[in-house]
């Protein structure tokens, strides 16, 4: 017999899934054992222009003609944001369908409610795509790497981010400059705040930290920084250094007491690194698992075909093993039952820093410098001085710390703002060796 799919959503996403599901379905039926049939679509606009053309009788405005219709087996959320999404995912699985979505934010913002229906429903909840498109990164974690504790996971989940990043470590171009050539390439949005911000990586991370670690962090408790502050001067300084800059995601057990950390901010990674080799709008995660060793993967983290490839992979694996519902209860996340206790406080995390100071040219600024980081109680590894600039006077001093405490770092870097002789606020960036813990 035949099954039956329903789509929420006939955009980007949507099309791609159709146009898979139409031209392949030979091919899925081979792989599953049973055909799949495109069986309706949701849409607001019936006559709006489609990069995949709908089979014909397919499109409806009413999006509960699929969620809690008992004809459709799958269905599959791609319309994005809360509601409806959130409404239309409830009902589904109440009713008893399996689910398939591709909606980060609202499995980040709603996940204890959407996770916990779902297991009430015995029903599959599938989101693949919601994490790095096209790179099989849940599943990897889920079921791949089921046998080990995970220590970390690094990953470069945002495409916009990537793609400026890399325009300004090549070209040595300004933010302003980048973010302008991402939007004219389609790259970055009219209006970038939620890439920029860093908050669709940090919905990302919310869902990685869970996979690994078995449980589900709040979105405000996971620390987030975007990249807007960075400055071409970093950079140079970065590849002085030996390293390339990121908006790195890390979801990890902290090497001092093994508490769940997951934060999300600007990195300088070593330039030989495989992540540091990641560039344009690619997508990438290292994963180190204490049996497995390091894991990398990387690949497209967004667009029609790519992110239709992980979404229409999901409703094969549902198609395959939940035949109504009578399958054994596989939980979304991968753990059978979800932690308490999220994520710990930034301000208890440890990374080394490098900050970069503008000062005065004058005696004793260095020596006053590295006083306040050491009562703070940060060591400092390594000092740059540049020459005295001719236009402003000022010099510039780049400190590496070893590893320290966020909470003392701002505390360092509070006292040195109200010293005189700095010309400029001080711009600091987490270093992340990221090699195997001592
Ligand atoms: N685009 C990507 O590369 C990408 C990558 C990874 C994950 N995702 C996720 O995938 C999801 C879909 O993204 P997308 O880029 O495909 O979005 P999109 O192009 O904006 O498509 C959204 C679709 O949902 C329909 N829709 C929205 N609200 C509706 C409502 N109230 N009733 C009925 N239909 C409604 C829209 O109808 P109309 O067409 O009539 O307006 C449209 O067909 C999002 O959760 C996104 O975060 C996207």
């Amino acid at each position: 017999m035949e099954i039956k799919v329903g789509l929420l959503g006939y955009g980007t996403v949507g099309s791609g899934v159709a146009k898979i599901l139409t031209l392949e379905g030979e091919l899925l039926k081979e792989k599953i054992g049973r055909p799949l049939k495109l069986q309706a679509a949701a849409v607001r606009n019936l006559d709006a222009e489609r990069a995949f053309p709908p089979p014909p009788g397919i499109l409806t405005t009413d999006p509960y003609k699929i969620a809690g219709n008992p004809e459709i087996q799958v269905v599959v959320e791609l319309m994005g944001g809360i509601e409806p999404a959130r409404s239309l995912i409830l009902r589904a699985l109440e009713s008893g369908q399996h689910v398939v979505t591709a909606n980060k934010a609202l499995l980040a913002e709603k996940g204890d409610e959407i996770f916990q229906a779902a297991r009430k429903s015995g029903r599959e909840l599938a989101f693949e795509a919601a994490v790095a498109g096209a790179v099989p990164v849940i599943r990897t974690l889920k079921e791949g790497l089921a046998a080990n504790r995970v220590q970390s996971v690094f990953g470069i989940l945002n495409g916009t981010t990537n793609y400026i990043l890399s325009a300004m470590t090549q070209d040595g171009t300004s933010y302003g400059e980048a973010l302008a050539a991402a939007q004219r390439l389609g790259y970055a949005e009219a209006d970038p705040t939620f890439d920029v911000e860093g908050l669709d990586a940090a919905h990302k991370l919310v869902l990685l930290t869970a996979l690994a670690y078995g449980t589900l962090p709040k979105v405000e408790d996971v620390h987030a920084e975007g990249i807007t502050g960075l400055e071409p001067t970093d950079f140079a300084f970065a590849r002085e250094l030996g390293y390339v800059i990121k908006l790195l995601a890390t979801a990890a057990l902290s090497p001092e007491d093994g508490g769940v950390e997951a934060r999300l901010h600007p990195a300088m990674i070593p330039r030989g690194h495989l992540l540091a080799g990641v560039s344009g709008a690619m997508n990438a995660v290292m994963i180190r698992g204490h049996a497995s060793g390091d894991i990398f993967l990387s690949g497209a983290g967004a667009g029609m075909m790519p992110t239709a490839s992980a979404v229409v992979g999901d409703i094969v694996d549902v198609a395959r093993t939940g035949k109504n519902g009578s399958s054994p209860f596989r939980p979304s996340l991968g753990w059978h039952s979800l932690k308490a206790g999220g994520v710990r406080d930034v301000l208890e995390t440890r990374t080394a820093h490098y900050v970069r100071f503008s000062v005065s040219d004058r005696p004793g600024v260095l020596s006053a410098i590295s006083g306040a980081f050491g009562r703070h109680g940060i060591s400092i590894a390594r000092v740059i001085q540049k020459g005295r600039d001719p236009k402003s006077g000022a010099v510039t001093l780049v400190l590496l710390t070893h590893r320290a405490m966020e909470r003392d770092i701002r505390k360092a870097l509070e006292e040195t703002a109200a010293f005189e002789a700095l010309t400029a606020p001080a711009k600091r960036i987490r270093v992340e060796e990221l090699s195997l813990p001592e």
